[in-house]
Parts: structure tokens; C-alpha cells; sequence
């Protein structure tokens, strides 16, 4: 099996290389401004010509298309950057993946859903409705990315590792510093392992899976208790942890106040159970 990761230079795209090449997958990668040893192919996913023709070059057997443009309050103002690069520029991933016959994994976010705490956890055939411009801009990825026969959208949460800059990488240069942090307590999710979102990916890949699957860890948790488990492995001060309403806090983009996944027909697919965040920053720890 012949991979290629686009936006292999960020968090998820990085993990699935590593662990492809430990597993002895062909696996090559492309970066968009961050070139980086195993991602070294350029590619600006927005340009259709370029990825058109990188894409019949390279000839994959699985597109991995983790490339977005994510920063979720930006994204309402910034909306011709957001559509053409999470919208536009996966349909230019999906026509060329079409064009050559591979199978094609999509990324898409758990912000597809409106987050009202009564629908939670919701399932693959619950219906969507983004609650902010970034998380219409995945949706549109979603239906764009179908224009090709065999594609997978997988659905993550609060992707975190010790891969590139994160939320949980930020928060554990806070506690180390001993930093006062403020986090919200009434958003609620079932984060990500990044490296346990790479393994399905790969597993995907490997069985030929296709369809719509969520693909977030099993435990909901609010971003405060996320970030007070956090402290509690690391064994850093968790008064430093302040809870904070959305409210309060004050974002740009409207967030979901559940946006708890169901994941469970993705763990029986590939045989794998993702890890909640103890596990996963125990996991961190070791590593
Ligand atoms: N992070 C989260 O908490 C989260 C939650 C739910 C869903 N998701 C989704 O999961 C996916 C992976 O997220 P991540 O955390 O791994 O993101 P990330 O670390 O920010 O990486 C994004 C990647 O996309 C590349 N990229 C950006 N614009 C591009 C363009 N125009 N053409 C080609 N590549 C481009 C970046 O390349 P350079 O860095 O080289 O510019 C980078 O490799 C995304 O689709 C995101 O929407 C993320």
C-alpha cells in the first residue's frame, strides 16, 4: 500500500507518518509553508493544477487529506481563506484522488454538529448543522470530498499529542511555568489521541473501510476537566486551573456546548479502542 499524507507537517498528518514508515507503509507527505524531513513535497491544496498533477505523479493507492485551515474564530472573518482551502481545496483533493482511482480519507471535525447537550452523544446519522463559518467549511469538505466513489470522512475532537503546537501542548507549558490558566467548564467533547486517530486512519487504509465513522476518544469530558487531568498525571498544581463560562470567555465563533461523538462503530470496524485522556497522557508521559 502506497500512502500519501496531505499536510503531512501538522499534528495528525505527522503522527500518521511516523507511524506508516515504523510499520513499513510507503508513505510520503506534503507540507504547505512548514516543510519538514518526512514532509517535503510541497502542495497548496487550493491550487488545483499543482495538486492535480502532484497527485497523478506520486499515483497513491490512499489520500490521506488531514490539510485544513482550523483556526476556528479566525475562520468567520477570514472566509474566502476558510471556504477555499477546507471547501474548495478538498474538492481539488477529491477530483484528483477520483482521477487516479484511490481511496481518499477526509478529516472533518465533531463541530458539524450544533452541540445541544440533550443530542449527545451523537452518531453518525444524526443530523448536522454547523454552528460556526469554520465548521461549514469542513461540512462543505465533507460533501466535497464524495464527489469520488471510495472516500472515508472520519469525524475527531480536540486532536491533541506531544506532535506540534496543541491545546495540550500549550497547556503544559502553562503549568510547567506555573501560570495561572482560565478554561472553559460548559464546552464539552471526546478528545482525540493523535496518535491513536493515526492508527485508525492506517487501519482504514489497510481494510478498504468506507463511509461516514466518528472517530473521537470514548470519554466525555468538558475542557476544564480535560485540562485538571492533565495537571493531575503531569502531577502540576491543578489550582492553577480556573473555570470559566463560554460566556465569559468570549470567543469569536459560536462554540457547540456538547459536541460528544459516538465512536464506537469506528473502535468496531478497526478492533481498536481509542484512549480516554488519562491513558492517552499517561501514554505521554512514557514517551
Ligand atoms: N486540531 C483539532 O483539535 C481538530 C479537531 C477536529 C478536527 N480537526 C481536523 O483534523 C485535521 C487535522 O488537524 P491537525 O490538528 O493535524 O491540523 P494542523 O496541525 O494545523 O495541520 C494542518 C496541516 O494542513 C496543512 N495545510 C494548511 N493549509 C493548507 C493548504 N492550503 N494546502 C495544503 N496543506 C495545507 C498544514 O501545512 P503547513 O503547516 O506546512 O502550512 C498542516 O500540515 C484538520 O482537517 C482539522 O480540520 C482538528
Amino acid at each position: 500500500m502506497n500512502v500519501l499524507v496531505i499536510g503531512g507537517s501538522g499534528l495528525v498528518g505527522s503522527n500518521i507518518v511516523e507511524l506508516g514508515l515504523d510499520n513499513g507503509i510507503e508513505v510520503e507527505a506534503t507540507y504547505n509553508n512548514t516543510e519538514t524531513e518526512k514532509a517535503s513535497i510541497k502542495l497548496d491544496k487550493t491550487d488545483s493544477d499543482q495538486t492535480a498533477s502532484i497527485i497523478e505523479r506520486i499515483n497513491p493507492d490512499v489520500i490521506i487529506d488531514t490539510a485544513a485551515y482550523h483556526a476556528v474564530d479566525d475562520c468567520e472573518s477570514k472566509r474566502d481563506l476558510a471556504w477555499s482551502v477546507n471547501a474548495d481545496g478538498t474538492r481539488n483533493v477529491a477530483a484528483a484522488a477520483n482521477a487516479i482511482d484511490a481511496h481518499l480519507i477526509y478529516l472533518s471535525t465533531d463541530y458539524v454538529f450544533p452541540g445541544n447537550p440533550e443530542d449527545a452523544p451523537y452518531s453518525e446519522s444524526d443530523p448536522v448543522n454547523p454552528p460556526n463559518y469554520y465548521a461549514e467549511t469542513k461540512y462543505a469538505g465533507e460533501q466535497a470530498s464524495k464527489i469520488t466513489d471510495a472516500v472515508t470522512v472520519l469525524r475527531p475532537s480536540v486532536i491533541y499529542g506531544l506532535a506540534n503546537d496543541n491545546f495540550v501542548t500549550w497547556a503544559l507549558g502553562e503549568l510547567k511555568a506555573g501560570n495561572e490558566l482560565t478554561i472553559v467548564e460548559d464546552q464539552i467533547s471526546a478528545p482525540t489521541y493523535a496518535p491513536d486517530l493515526a492508527y485508525a486512519c492506517l487501519r482504514v487504509a489497510e481494510n478498504g473501510i468506507t463511509g461516514v465513522y466518528h472517530a473521537t476518544g470514548p470519554d466525555s469530558v468538558s475542557r476544564y476537566e480535560f485540562t485538571t487531568i492533565l495537571a493531575d498525571v503531569y502531577g502540576y498544581n491543578p489550582e492553577l486551573i480556573t473555570p470559566i463560562s463560554t460566556e465569559e470567555f468570549g470567543q469569536e465563533a459560536p462554540r457547540p456546548t456538547d459536541s460528544t461523538l459516538n465512536a464506537t462503530r469506528l473502535y468496531r470496524e478497526i478492533d481498536y479502542e481509542f484512549r480516554g485522556p488519562e491513558e492517552a497522557f499517561e501514554a505521554m508521559q512514557g514517551g
